[in-house]
């Protein structure tokens, strides 16, 4: 179970206070699909940074199975979401200097997984994203959408307890963002899957919505 308390945060860019989050309470029990909807700029990624342990909020708690996450100390806190957190982010965050398949195999190496073993995973996983043929490549040598799949595939590759997506199949044609989407939803069966979208569709079909307006929550259904 995720549970956030109260949480804040207040980005300080030296000229100006930016209030991202004003106030979020919301509980996700496990295996929940949520999704969270809103404009640009009303405090999703910020959100999601919080439930990652990515950044840590300025006021308030994140709980993760009852854990305080931010209290954890950096190992500990490093190896709560390389055990548990999948997480594909929106500019997708990968290594330039490293390969597709190096880039899927990195959370399973700190993992302490075996090479073959690695490899094996990670080459099953970008094959179903659809890069089969492109794990030699270097982010530079890939274009946006082949990036994000990349990023889906490193997400995917650790079985993770949560899933955490910021407009997943943003980048992708709707043909390859729905098979994308197939493939994650197949993926998160069992799990729980927190999806950013401005797709309201796709976030209609989720256990829960919620709706981020300003920095609060102004929906939750
Ligand atoms: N590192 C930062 N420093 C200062 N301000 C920031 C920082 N990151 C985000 N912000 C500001 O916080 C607010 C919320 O940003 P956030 O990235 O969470 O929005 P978002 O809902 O994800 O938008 P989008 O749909 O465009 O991705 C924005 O006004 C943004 O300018
Ligand atoms: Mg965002």
């Amino acid at each position: 179970m995720i549970q956030l308390i109260d949480v804040t945060k207040t980005y300080n860019t030296g000229k100006s206070e930016v209030h991202a989050l004003k106030g979020i309470s919301l509980e996700i029990p496990d295996n929940t699909f949520i999704s969270i909807c809103g404009k640009s700029g009303s405090g999703k990624s910020t959100l999601l940074n919080m439930i990652s342990g990515a950044d840590k909020p300025t006021g308030g708690h994140v709980f993760i199975d009852g854990v305080d996450i931010n209290q954890l100390s950096d190992k500990r806190m490093s190896e709560m979401r390389n055990n548990k957190i999948g997480f594909v982010f929106q500019s997708f965050l990968l290594e330039p200097s490293l390969t597709a398949l190096e880039n899927v195999e990195l959370p399973l190496l700190m993992r302490k997984m075996s090479r073959e073993q690695r490899e094996k995973i990670a080459i099953e996983m970008l094959d179903k994203v659809g890069l089969r043929e492109r794990l030699r490549h270097k982010p530079g040598e890939l274009s946006g959408g082949e990036k994000q799949r990349v990023s889906i595939a490193r997400a995917l590759a650790i079985s993770p307890k949560i899933l955490i997506a910021d407009e997943p199949t943003g980048n992708l044609d709707e043909a390859t963002g729905n098979s994308i989407m197939e493939l994650i939803r197949e993926h998160t069966k069992n799990c729980t899957f927190v999806l950013v979208t401005h797709d309201t569709a796709l976030a209609q079909t989720a256990d829960m919505k919620i709706t981020i307006k300003d920095g609060m929550i102004s929906r939750n259904d």
